[in-house]
């Protein structure tokens, strides 16, 4: 973690004024070369099982005796492989980084003063009394968490007070109003006024490494809707690359055309309530391990009336969580294919699936790419991207979830791949890229 604060950050034009888009480097949260494999996905796969038990008692939006609204999503402890970019809040600005989050809508940061409830982060906190830009969001803003509670007329200087829960951790304050900068550099840097955010006051102590979180989702607090950008991409850097950039750009920038190997698949529709109508769904119809097609039932993957299965493409996941009768197809065929002992690494990693190697430097052997077959799309995970090594261990870097839950494609599955998310078109269209020279 000791490397946060080196982020680089290049802005290309200014959204506002039409032109190419933004660009933002991304690093991840663990980009610390000492940490090892192991702990690097036992910290992910704490996280993301946190996110699990959260699911399961999910509160949509209900407000509390004081008036306070609650809206929970899957997010939690980033303590192991999210991607985190940095961007600048008021007037003047002050640069905080930020969890890149497609699996939930809200941006927020930590405001002071807020006494014993606020993190340690790792930048200045930022105090909307110093900055000339800041405002309280009016409750009857189209934007305001509050809007459906305060009623068609809110007394005239309503504030809207938010607690968002994720998993096991939460952050809770004032929704505010502001001018956000993206880029480093005066020369490129990019202020979008009136920005609607998050000013927590109060939060867990599960957000370490960042200052806060830019939601992606689809909601109309995002990030991508606030700014109208349309479409966005991103290209992480494998977890091996400590030392690399990986690349976000929202708006016109953010654009296949030309790159080879690109395939497109259309956005599920998803349910229109929260937290399901933040979700990118994808439609995944198979499995295939080198050039055999599991036996995954039909339909495991299917998003049901009542909003619960589906599968959903998620930046703030690490490690992709397949429906059982899935997860086992993928567990035996490469298990199959692996003349190693395998050995209990649970402990270390908290994955199931693992292999001794004969030592710890050991490379693992040859695997076939695995290809997830998504309408019109194969998405080919060379074996880098479906297993892991690390201190002798090479394990299969997924996990199962009960039948009849929802899935994710973490991001560990998504390294070196170019993926943009069209939100006017609904699709998603990717394609094979190393990312650390994009
Ligand atoms: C956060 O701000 C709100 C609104 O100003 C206030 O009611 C609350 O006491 C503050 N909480 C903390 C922990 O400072
Ligand atoms: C919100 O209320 C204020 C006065 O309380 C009014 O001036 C403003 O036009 C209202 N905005 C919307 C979007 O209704
Ligand atoms: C926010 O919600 C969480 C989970 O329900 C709770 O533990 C926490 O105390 C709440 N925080 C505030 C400031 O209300
Ligand atoms: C937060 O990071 C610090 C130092 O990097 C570490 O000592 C602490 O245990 C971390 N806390 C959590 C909750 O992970
Ligand atoms: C990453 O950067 C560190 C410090 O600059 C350097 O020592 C190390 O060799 C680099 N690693 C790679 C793989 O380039
Ligand atoms: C998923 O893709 C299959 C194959 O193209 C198609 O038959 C099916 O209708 C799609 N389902 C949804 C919900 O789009």
């Amino acid at each position: 973690m000791a490397s946060l604060a080196v982020l680089l950050l290049v802005v290309c034009a200014v959204l506002a004024s039409g032109a190419a888009g933004v660009r933002v480097g991304l690093t991840r949260i663990h980009s610390d070369p000492g940490v090892t494999a192991s702990q690097f996905v036992r910290d992910a796969l704490r996280r993301d099982m946190h996110r699990e038990h959260a699911r399961s008692g999910r509160v949509l939006a209900a407000a509390s005796a004081d008036g306070t609204v609650s809206a929970r999503t899957r997010k939690d402890l980033p303590n192991g492989g999210e991607y985190l970019m940095t961007l600048a809040v008021g007037t003047p600005p002050v640069a905080y980084p930020a969890i890149a989050d497609t699996g939930s809508d809200l941006i927020w940061t930590q405001c002071a003063p807020c006494g014993d409830r606020c993190f340690k982060q790792p930048a200045p906190l930022y105090n909307p009394s110093s900055s000339t830009t800041f405002a309280v969001l009016p409750c009857n803003s189209s934007l305001s968490m509050c809007a459906a509670l305060a009623g068609a007329s809110p007394p005239p200087g309503c504030a809207c007070m938010y607690n968002q829960t994720y998993g096991t951790g939460w952050t809770a304050g004032v929704q505010g109003s502001e001018t956000f900068t993206f880029g480093s550099s005066p020369a490129d840097q990019a202020r979008v006024p009136g920005v609607a955010f998050g000013c927590s006051n109060a939060s867990s102590d599960d957000w370490n490494g960042s200052a806060g979180l830019v939601g992606l989702g689809r909601g109309a607090l995002s990030l991508v809707s606030q700014l109208g950008a349309g479409r966005f991409s991103y290209c992480l850097t494998p977890f091996q690359d400590a030392n690399s950039t990986s690349t976000l750009l929202l708006g016109p920038s953010a654009a296949l055309d030309g790159t080879a190997g690109v395939r497109t698949t259309p956005f599920v529709a998803g349910p229109s309530r929260s937290p399901m109508s933040t979700y990118y769904y994808l439609n995944l119809t198979g499995i295939s391990l080198g050039a055999t097609a599991l036996s995954i039932p039909p339909n495991v993957f299917s998003l049901n009336a009542d909003g619960t299965g589906g599968l959903i493409i998620d930046s703030g996941t690490t490690i992709t969580s397949l429906v059982d009768a899935a997860y086992q197809r993928v567990r035996a065929a490469v298990k199959s294919l692996v003349t190693l002992p395998t050995t209990d690494g649970s402990d270390a990693t908290g994955l199931d699936l693992c292999f001794a190697l004969p030592s710890e430097t050991s490379a693992p052997p040859a695997m076939p790419a695995m290809t997830l077959h998504f309408d019109g799309a194969d998405m080919v995970l060379a074996a880098d991207s479906y297993m892991i090594s690390g201190s002798g261990l090479w394990c299969l870097a997924m996990r199962s979830q009960p039948d009849g839950a929802m899935s994710t494609l973490g991001n560990y599955q998504q390294q070196n791949m170019h993926i943009l998310y069209d939100v006017r078109k609904e699709t998603l269209s990717f394609a094979p890229a190393k990312c650390s020279t994009l």
